[in-house]
């Protein structure tokens, strides 16, 4: 949700730098692009609405002077996308340059009170005030750094902001509070960046700053002030992350790259079995009751974590939206373990949650992103290892939560057959990433026709126009996902992927359900989803396949190799390797899934990485 760098180099030119590496935050926000640099007393800046392609196609957004500089990539909260409000926003006297990620909750009385000071606000956004905030203490006397520090008593909300003035050259102060920010401390090289691949290329030495902490990069270095104003010394970590992991690598979209990644971060997060042995070693006989708690794909993967805790390890497991989560959280006790799912750590309904639960329980984040907020928080953290994942929609990072969850729920029930099942897992998926080109190749029938053959024309838009004239799919626009049990949550996510990154209407409904209400809007228009797998549910999600198809739905199924009944009751089928029950399903039977919604996007001539009015880290309530 928006993404922002801050650079200070010794005698390069900083903005191709500066480009470079909010290139690699276009997936926290792609409406809008904006660089600024200083020198000779002058700020540059060039900033408009767009993606940074098309921007930078017209404004050559490398080819500013000067060694200090701060960028940002916006997704839009106050004021739509236009060049007007992009960042990075100057004060009149365009002395400053500030860029920020978060929301001014209390803007509009800042605002009031610099109007009534003289100060003419040119945008609509809430960000505007800092700058004109910067403006008014530096006319003080106080310099940026003490400015800063007086904007951070002023203004409300979530933010993490970077702030240039061209009267201190070579200076950049930035601060933070519940949006991430991180330091990196390269050789000649300092930044300030939303999150670690922006910066990886050029340095791993990364700290992590604190809420109210303040930063000071210039040329000789970076200097760190505490929430009161005194100076400190922080630990630099090592990030194990290599800058290529945040690279296409050749492959059209990171969607597909991070799909086809998975079973290497299958693997590599099954490498984390001991130190989650240690966790449930220290818990165990603690904890009565679990909850989860997660926003998005985390929560289906929470959902998945459900059935796991209450059936491998028999202890009562709930699950809860993030957003929801203050309305039940007087059930809280200590006998509650409270396990937050979030691969960037900084979702903000996540990290409110986890504070509220930390009062009572003890908590448990499972996170992608090292050093993120979740991390700091939660009494234990285990680490997915999925490495850094780019394309909005998540995938390997939800395969991952999942590894985790079955790692913690086989070892809190003892349960070694699962524990050893988990190890064919990448092996699994290798077999169906083998056999993607038959998705691809299924997907293009979801693609829309540039033009309406004429004899189309006059049948558009009638129920059940197309049924019988081909087999395609390009009419779709509404989808139903159904499972039962483990599959339930896979139909869940599943549905979510395909809304995600082809705009299709997607909603998945437990098999048992589709009697309540949904089966009322089945005709051939709406394509089903079946997963069935092998196992107790099988006949069960049949029937309710055969209840969709007696209404004229046209049927996708994923199953088991060697299922007949399903490939003959089905109009496309997916064949899955049949060692795979249903309890291991949800990490494997999700991969067509993803691969479906991704061709079915491409083919559809979208962006599957960059998704319509989607972020990928949420820092806003
Ligand atoms: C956004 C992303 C989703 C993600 C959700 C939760 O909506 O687009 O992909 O599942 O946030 O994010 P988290 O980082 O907490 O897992």
């Amino acid at each position: 949700m928006c993404g922002i760098v801050g650079c200070v180099l010794k005698n390069e030119k900083v903005a191709p730098i500066l480009f470079d590496s909010i290139t690699k935050l276009e997936y926290r926000g792609y409406d809008s692009i904006g660089l600024a640099t200083a020198c000779e007393g002058k700020i540059n800046l060039k900033k408009d609405a767009g993606k940074i392609a098309e921007v930078d196609s017209k404004l050559n957004l490398r080819d500013l002077e000067g060694n200090y500089g701060i960028a940002h990539v916006r997704w839009a909260t106050h004021g739509d996308p236009s060049k007007t409000n992009s960042h990075p926003h100057l004060n009149k006297d365009e002395t400053i340059a500030i860029v920020h990620n978060g929301i001014i909750e209390n803007y509009l009385s800042i605002k009031d009170k610099l109007e009534s000071e003289g100060y003419e606000f040119v945008s609509d956004t809430d960000t505007e005030v800092i700058a004109h905030l910067i403006d008014k203490y530096m006319k003080t006397g106080l310099d940026l750094t003490q400015s800063v520090r007086q904007v951070i008593n002023v203004i409300e909300g979530a933010y993490a902001l970077a702030a240039m003035t061209v009267s201190e050259p070579n200076r950049i102060v930035a601060t933070r509070k519940d949006s991430p920010l991180i330091v990196g401390v390269g050789e000649e090289e300092f930044f300030v960046a939303s999150d670690s691949p922006a910066i990886l290329k050029y340095t791993k030495n990364i700290a992590y700053l604190e809420k109210g902490e303040i930063v000071v990069l210039d040329e000789e270095g970076v200097s760190f002030l505490d929430a009161d104003d005194e100076p400190i010394e922080k630990e630099i970590e090592v990030n194990d992350w290599s800058p290529d992991m945040a690279e296409k690598e050749g492959y059209p979209h990171f969607m597909i790259k991070e799909i086809n990644e998975q079973s290497a971060a299958v693997k590599n997060t099954l490498s984390e079995r001991d130190k989650v042995k240690s966790i449930v070693d220290e818990i165990k006989g603690d904890i009565d009751k679990v909850l989860f708690v997660a926003c998005g794909t985390s929560y289906h993967a929470s959902m998945t974590g459900k059935y796991l805790i209450e059936s491998l390890a028999g202890i009562q497991t709930e699950v809860l939206l993030a957003s929801e989560f203050k309305y039940s959280a007087s059930s809280l006790d200590e006998r509650t373990l409270v396990i937050f799912i979030s691969q960037s750590g900084e979702t903000a309904d996540t990290l409110k949650a986890l504070d509220v639960a930390n009062e009572t329980s003890r908590t448990l984040a499972i996170v992608n992103v090292r050093g993120s907020s979740a991390t700091r928080r939660a009494d234990y953290t285990i680490y997915t290892q999925a490495g850094p994942e780019i394309g909005v929609a998540a995938t390997k990072t939800y395969i991952s939560q999942l590894v985790a969850i079955y790692l913690f729920a086989s070892l809190l029930g003892e349960k070694d057959e699962i524990l050893k099942d988990l190890e064919k897992v990448p092996a699994y998926i290798e077999d169906v990433l083998k056999k993607q080109d038959e998705i691809k190749r299924f997907a293009y029938k979801f693609k829309k026709l540039d033009k309406v053959p004429k004899y189309l024309k006059p049948i558009l838009g009638k129920p059940n126009a197309y049924k019988g004239l081909d087999k395609n799919f390009r009419h779709v626009e509404d989808m139903f996902f159904i499972g039962r049990g483990y599959s339930y949550s896979i139909a869940l996510e599943g549905a979510l992927k395909l809304k995600e990154i082809s705009y299709i209407h997607a909603e998945a409904y437990a098999g048992g359900e589709l009697k309540h209400g949904p089966i009322a809007l089945i005709d051939s228009n709406i394509p089903v989803v079946v997963i069935a797998p092998p196992g107790e549910d099988h006949k069960k999600i049949m029937s309710n396949l055969e209840e969709v198809k007696a209404r004229g739905a046209d049927i996708i199924g994923i199953g088991a190799i060697g299922d007949e009944d399903l490939v003959l009751k089905s109009d496309y089928t997916f064949l899955i390797n049949s060692e795979v029950n249903d309890v291991l399903a949800p990490l494997v039977y999700i991969v067509p899934l993803q691969l479906l919604s991704y061709y079915v996007s491409v083919a559809r001539n979208l962006d599957p990485d960059k998704p319509r009015n989607l972020a990928k880290c949420v820092t806003v309530e």
